[in-house]
């Protein structure tokens, strides 16, 4: 989603801002933009293309200057213009922002009859005037820049992160965020902000994480911080583990192959705290975890997208292994429904960036309603849902770039796993010995997924078939049908083929009708309790001339016929078996969109962070 950076330094921040955006890039957007105070007076440049092209237009009109802010938009409020992109302008005002404004329009009324224009369709186009006009002119003691954004933001309604320069005042740039991420980045005689920490990654690994509410100035010599109260705070200096080559792509053609191939990695610095123990421990997810833990009766699961997925797997192991009852909801569902709190539930939330609107707002709306004990599980420091959870466990994925999920999520699982241990045996039905093997599953389960990733080349042979089709349907029983919607949603999201995963057993339902032979069927098929079943949903695909591709464990009782492709996972991981059959899922979509020509890591429509609801 929209990204936003400002610099303030003694050099020109035009190639700082640039990087910056580059390195936001992976969020998704669809224009970009830049404005510095060159002298005494504003310059901006905006472009429809890519970042890219927007660097060409600075170095052709020498655009420089030692404050600006810049941004790349993922359109919401009017189309993918260059009359809709930041930073929109207001006299000497210029805006930036990350967000919605919902009362935009009453703004934009009022602010008409003071006399102000509007030149683009977006919300944010308001904030800059609002700002101008709260300036009334010019800096003065008693009338910054700073206190007109105060002013204004307390007039409005909606999500925003805002970064604001004005050609009036060279000394500093101010921001904003209430429901969007904004940080500032803290230099040797320079300062920045930033949308997240990436972005500044070639500047500066100082970072403070603003409040929802904050309003800060940003100078040379520092920053001055205002909370939602208008009291001057003092926010926490973090220093960014973030390194320069955990973001860059190494030998990889794209970010989502390297994810890809970074799991096995990823899943073991996740579990690093349990590889050398022989026994799980609540204190694994927070200090307070065990009391917790011994106090609730179900758990709730509010997430979106892959996040959402991974509830739905750790659904079948809560209930079957913990014996605690589960409910798995989509956030944006959960939060506007009038449901019945149980305040002795655990309230999970998942999500790879911590930053999902949709996600963040089901928390706080669990919350007002009642519950008590939140717990999130989530791939990114100090974002927004570890500061808003009781309970927190970090997965160590490291920067997921690629729009489409993929190490997110098996390292959720690899989690949501360790959490059914914990709770398990809390519970009485984790013996010693149940205890060990599974501590042995998940310490095999780095290897496993490496020698699972080997099949890369016979997937990629499937894909290739399955680049030309229109359709396709992913099938799946019990704990792995959340894993068929997955694979589902990898495919439609990258490759742009329609695709709709069921659970195997509701096909006669319905979705059988839409089985001939353009239809191609990706089944998951574990050597589990529900084989058989599966095997029977099968041949009423085959019947009816649906191909059929097959993930098969070793021992699975399937031979590849006409019509019948069967790919036999090289390791298995008995109850992680879901995890272990998401990659050869992934590696289909990853080259089915490659076979289309499509940008893998940037599909079209689509952002990392979905901030906005
Ligand atoms: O950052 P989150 O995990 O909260 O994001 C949730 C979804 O937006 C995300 O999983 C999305 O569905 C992915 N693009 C799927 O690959």
């Amino acid at each position: 989603m929209c990204g936003i950076v400002g610099a303030i330094a003694k050099r020109n921040t035009v190639p700082i801002l640039l990087e910056g955006l580059k390195r936001l890039e992976y969020r998704g957007y669809d224009s970009a933009g830049l404005a510095v105070v060159d002298g005494g007076a504003l310059r901006r440049i905006r472009s429809t293309g890519r970042v890219a092209e927007l660097e060409k237009f600075a170095q052709a009109d020498a655009v420089s200057g030692a404050l600006g802010i810049a941004h790349t938009r993922w359109a919401t409020h009017g189309a993918p213009e260059e009359r809709n992109a930041h930073p929109h302008v207001s006299g000497g005002v210029s805006v930036v922002h990350n967000g919605i404004i919902e009362n935009h329009d009453a703004m934009r009324e009022r602010l008409r009859a003071k006399g102000y224009a509007f030149v683009s369709d977006t919300d944010t186009e308001v904030i800059a005037h609002l700002v101008h006009s709260n300036l009334q002119g010019g800096r003065s003691a008693e009338h910054t820049l700073f206190d007109a954004v105060k002013k204004s933001v307390a007039e409005l309604i909606g999500a925003y992160a805002i970064a604001v320069v004005s050609e009036s005042d060279k000394s500093c740039f101010i921001v904003a965020r209430h429901g969007a991420p904004l940080l500032l980045g803290l230099g040797d005689g320079e300062n920045f902000a930033a949308s997240d920490t990436s972005a500044l990654i070639q500047v500066t690994q100082r970072v403070v994480y603003l409040e929802d509410g904050d309003v800060a100035e940003i100078t040379l010599g520092g920053h001055t911080i205002c909370d939602a109260r208008g009291n001057t705070v003092a926010r926490p200096v973090f220093v960014s583990q973030l390194t320069a080559g955990a973001v860059e792509l190494g030998p990889y053609s794209h970010y989502m192959q390297k994810e890809i191939f970074e799991q096995p990695m990823a899943v073991a610095n996740t579990l690093e705290m349990v590889t050398n123990a022989h026994s799980v421990a609540p204190q694994l997810f927070g200090a307070d975890a065990e009391e917790v833990f011994r106090d609730i009766d179900s758990v709730l699961i509010l997430a979106c997208g892959t996040s959402f997925h991974a509830g739905m797997v750790a659904r079948y192991w809560l209930e079957g292994f913990a014996g605690i009852p589960c409910n798995v909801e989509i956030a944006s569902e959960y939060r506007y429904r009038d449901s019945v709190p149980d305040p002795k539930a655990l309230v999970i939330t998942i999500s790879q960036s911590g930053e999902t609107a949709d996600t963040l707002a089901a928390l706080q709306h669990a919350k007002a309603i009642g519950h008590r004990h939140s717990l999130s599980i989530c791939n990114v420091p100090e974002s927004a849902l570890l500061r808003a959870s009781g309970l927190r466990f970090l997965t160590r994925a490291g920067p997921e770039i690629g729009v489409a999920s993929t190490k997110a999520f098996t390292t959720q699982l690899a989690v949501l796993a360790l959490l059914t241990m914990v709770l398990a045996k809390l519970r009485g039905r984790l013996s010693a010995e149940g205890e060990g093997d599974l501590l042995d599953s998940l310490r095999h389960l780095p290897t496993a997924l490496a020698s699972v990733l080997q099949v890369e080349p016979l997937v990629k042979v499937w894909a290739e078939k399955f680049a030309g089709r229109h359709h396709a349907l992913f099938l799946g029983r019990g704990i792995h049908y959340p894993i068929a919607m997955e694979g589902a949603l990898k495919l439609k999201e990258i490759s742009y083929i329609h695709a709709e995963a069921y659970a195997a057993g509701e096909l006669k339902h319905g979705p059988l009708a839409l089985v001939d032979e353009h239809m191609p069927v990706v089944a998951i098929a574990p050597n589990d309790a529900l084989i058989e079943k599966l095997k029977s949903n099968l041949q009423e695909v085959r019947a009816r001339g649906g191909e059929l591709h097959v993930l098969a464990d070793q021992d699975t009782r399937m031979t590849a016929s006409d019509g019948v492709h069967v790919i036999r996972m090289p390791d298995h991981a008995g109850i992680l078996s879901p995890i272990l059959h998401t990659i050869p899922l992934q590696l289909l979509a990853y080259h089915a969109a490659l076979q289309r020509g499509n940008d893998v890591d940037k599909p079209r429509n689509l952002a990392k962070s979905v901030t906005v609801e």
